[in-house]
């Protein structure tokens, strides 16, 4: 059985204490009310060996929005994959919208942070997304696939096992226009059929593919309870405990 999970991404936001602060009052809320599903928080690389002495690893996971794609040496200002392992970390974001768009991040380079990831015992949550005019166009089908294939599909599906795909529309990042449920769910079939179609049935199976975009406490249950969606990837709603929580709680009858 594939996982549910709810992760934030932080994205640059929140100073050190700001970030300690929201992990703790994380930590509180959900040892209080336990979770139906996995937890994740993925913060700035600064915050993350702070935010780790403040978690319960067994309830909530820590993970980083990046990785470098060199394994170690003179890259000014990177930080690698082995670096982000020994905070504690167990996750971290590849191939976000923002870093395809704003940070140049082509397919290749993405195929080597997520081998270094995946060689330094981090699970990988992949992200894929078309922009507006691809979906105007009627191509995001074929987008989605491309990006699948241009960073993963040289991955072996024992290696695949430890990738976590998140389906993030770039028209909805951000907007409040959040696609509907219907939209994400036919998405979601085509990821998981292509999937299947490289790694075979099981691995299809089991990879949790999780939608994010203007996810908010007020329209999660209805985005999950999509047979295809095994959960969010939480942006804005990730930085404030109550809403956070409220998506987590999406997973409750
Ligand atoms: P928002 O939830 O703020 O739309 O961001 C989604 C996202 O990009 C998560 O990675």
């Amino acid at each position: 059985m594939r996982k549910k999970i709810v992760a934030g991404n932080w994205k640059m936001n929140l100073n050190l204490q700001e970030g300690v602060a929201l992990a703790t009052e994380l930590n509180a809320a959900l040892t209080a009310d336990k979770p139906n599903c996995d937890v994740v928080i993925c913060t700035p690389f600064i915050h993350l060996a702070s935010v780790a002495n403040v978690l319960d690893a067994n309830l909530i996971g820590l993970g980083a929005e990046n990785c470098a794609d060199k394994v170690s040496g003179a890259y000014t200002g990177e930080v690698s994959a082995a670096m982000v392992k020994s905070t504690g970390a167990q996750y971290v974001i590849l191939g976000h919208s923002e870093r395809r768009a704003y940070y140049g991040e082509t397919a290749e380079i993405l195929k080597e942070k997520v081998n270094l990831a995946l060689a330094n015992g981090l699970k990988v949550i992949f992200c894929i997304g078309e922009v507006l005019e691809e979906r105007e166009a009627e191509k995001q089908n074929e987008v989605v696939k491309a990006q699948l294939e241009g960073s993963l599909f040289d991955l072996t599906a024992e290696q695949f096992s430890n990738i976590i795909l998140a389906y993030e529309p770039v028209w909805a990042i951000g907007t409040g226009k959040t696609a509907t449920a219907e939209q994400a769910e036919e998405m979601h079939a085509f990821i998981r059929s292509t999937i299947a179609d490289k790694f075979g049935a099981e691995a299809a199976e089991n990879v949790s593919i999780l939608y994010g975009g203007s996810c908010k406490p007020s329209n999660a249950k209805e985005i999950f309870a999509k047979p295809n969606v095994d959960g969010g990837l939480i942006g804005g709603a990730a930085l404030k405990c109550a809403d956070f929580k409220g998506i987590i709680d999406a997973w409750k009858a």
